[in-house]
C-alpha cells in the first residue's frame, strides 16, 4: 500500500463476506477457533488474546501506520499517529472526554431523547434508526464540541461520505471520500477562524482546544483540523450504530427487554453484553515494525499488516464460554468493543453514558417495543455495523 492509497484492498474479502449479514457472529466465532489467516502480507487475527498483545505492543503501529485515510491526506489525531506524539495528544484529549466531563451531559441527553420520542409515540410505530439513533448522538455531539446544530445534515453527509463511501471500485470510493473530506476541511477552516474571533467564554470542546497548549504553544491550525476531522466522524457514527444494534436485538428478544424494563440496574451489564455480541466497530488495521512472537508458532513478521477483527475476538470460543449466547450476567467481563491498548477508544465514557441514557428513556416511554418483521431489518457491516432500517412497533402513547 502506498501513501496515496486510502483503502487497503487486501482487507476487503472478509468485509465483503459479512457485508449485509444479519448475524455474522457464528462466522466470526469459527474464525476465532481457527486463530489467524495469512494472505498477501496481511495477517488477520481473530483471537482475543493475540489481539490484546498486538494492541499494546510498542513495535506495532496503529491505523495510520502506512499513511492517512478517510478522505484526509494528513494523519488523523490521535488515530493515525503513534509513539510519543500519540501519547502527547492523548494526554491532552483524555481529560476532555473523561467520565467527570461527560456526566453533566446526561440530563441534556435524556431531554433530547424524550423530545425525539414525543415526535413518534402517538403513531405506535417508528423507524428507530432514522427517528432516534441518528439524531440523538449527532445532536449531542455537535453541542458537546460546539459545532452549529443547524448544520447537522452537512455533518451527517460528511460522516457517511468518509465511513460509508459510495462507489463500485476502490478508486471511486476514494474519490468520494476525498470530496466529503475536502468539504469538511473547508468548513472547519472557516468555522475555526470565526471561533477564534468569538470573545464569549465557552466551555465546549472547540473552546477548550483553542485555549489549550501543546509543547508550550497553542495548538497549530493543521493539528486542530486533524483532531476535528476525526472527532466529527468518530463521534457521529459509532453511537448511532451501537444504539441501532441494541434496539434491533432487544426488539427481537422481548423477554430480555422485559427484564430490563423491570430492573434498570441491569442496564450497564446488558448494554456491555449486547455490544460485545454485536461489535459495532468490527475491525481495525495495525502494522508490525519488527518480528513479534505471539506464541504457539505464530510470528508476525516485520513489515506485515495486521487486520485485527475485534468482532471475532468478542465471540472467541477460546476466550469466552458460550460466546454466541447473550448473557447479561457476563456483565463487565472485558471485551474488545472499544479496542484496547494504545489506540483504545477516546469516546468510550461518552458512548456508554449515551447508550445507557437513551435505552433507559426508550424503556420508560415505549417499554413494549418489538421488531414485528425481522426480515425488514437492513444490516450494513462495512466499516461500522449498523441497522439502517429499523422498523419497530409499540403501544401508542
Ligand atoms: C459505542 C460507540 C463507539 C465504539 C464502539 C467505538 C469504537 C472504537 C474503536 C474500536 C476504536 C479503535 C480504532 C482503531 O484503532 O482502529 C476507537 C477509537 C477512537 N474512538 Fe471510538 N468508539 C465509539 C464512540 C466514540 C465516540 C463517541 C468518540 C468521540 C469522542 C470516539 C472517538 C474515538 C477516537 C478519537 C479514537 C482514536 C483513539 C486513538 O487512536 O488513540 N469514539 N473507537
Amino acid at each position: 500500500m502506498t501513501q496515496a492509497t486510502k483503502f487497503d484492498p487486501r482487507l476487503a474479502p472478509i468485509t465483503q463476506h459479512v457485508k449485509s449479514m444479519a448475524s455474522p457472529q457464528a462466522f466470526y466465532s469459527e474464525k476465532a477457533e481457527q486463530r489467524f489467516e495469512r494472505v498477501n502480507g496481511v495477517v488477520t487475527l481473530y483471537r482475543f488474546d493475540d489481539i490484546i498483545k498486538i494492541n499494546r505492543h510498542p513495535a506495532i503501529l496503529g491505523n495510520g501506520g502506512q499513511g492517512g485515510s478517510f478522505g484526509n491526506d494528513n494523519p488523523l489525531i490521535p488515530l493515525e499517529i503513534d509513539g510519543e506524539d500519540h501519547k502527547k495528544w492523548r494526554k491532552l484529549l483524555d481529560p476532555i472526554f473523561g467520565p467527570k466531563q461527560m456526566a453533566p451531559l446526561e440530563a441534556q441527553i435524556r431531554t433530547l431523547a424524550g423530545e425525539l420520542i414525543d415526535k413518534f409515540i402517538s403513531q405506535g410505530a417508528a423507524d428507530l434508526h432514522d427517528d432516534f439513533c441518528v439524531p440523538l448522538p449527532s445532536l449531542t455531539f455537535l453541542r458537546l464540541v460546539g459545532a452549529p446544530i443547524e448544520d447537522l445534515d452537512f455533518f451527517i453527509d460528511f460522516k457517511n461520505g468518509v465511513i460509508h463511501p459510495e462507489g463500485d471500485t476502490v478508486e471511486e470510493m476514494e474519490a468520494n471520500m476525498a470530496v466529503a473530506g475536502g468539504k469538511l476541511l473547508e468548513y472547519f477552516v472557516k468555522f475555526l477562524a470565526e471561533r477564534r474571533q468569538d470573545t464569549e467564554q465557552k466551555d465546549d470542546v472547540i473552546a477548550v482546544l483553542l485555549r489549550s497548549e501543546v509543547d508550550g504553544k497553542p495548538i497549530e491550525e493543521l493539528d486542530l483540523l486533524n483532531i476535528m476531522f476525526l472527532l466529527m466522524f468518530a463521534g457521529l457514527d459509532t453511537v448511532t450504530s451501537s444504539l441501532s444494534c441494541i434496539f434491533a436485538w432487544l426488539g427481537q428478544h422481548p423477554e430480555e427487554r422485559d427484564r430490563l424494563v423491570a430492573d434498570r440496574s441491569l442496564l450497564p451489564a446488558a448494554i456491555e453484553e449486547i455490544v460485545r455480541y454485536e461489535s459495532p466497530v468490527p475491525s481495525g488495521q495495525r502494522f508490525a515494525t519488527e518480528d513479534i512472537d505471539l506464541g504457539d508458532g505464530l510470528v508476525i513478521k516485520a513489515g506485515e499488516a495486521i487486520h485485527a477483527i475485534w468482532a471475532a475476538a468478542n465471540v472467541d470460543p477460546t476466550h469466552y464460554d458460550n460466546p454466541l449466547e447473550v448473557d447479561f450476567s457476563r456483565g463487565r467481563a472485558p471485551n474488545m468493543v472499544f479496542a484496547s491498548g494504545t489506540h483504545r477508544c477516546l469516546g468510550s465514557h461518552l458512548a456508554r453514558m449515551e447508550l445507557r441514557t437513551a435505552l433507559d428513556e426508550i424503556l420508560n416511554r415505549i417499554p413494549d417495543f418489538t421488531v414485528p418483521e425481522p426480515e425488514k431489518l437492513v444490516y450494513d457491516n462495512v466499516s461500522v455495523r449498523t441497522v439502517t432500517k429499523l422498523p419497530v412497533s409499540f403501544t401508542a402513547g
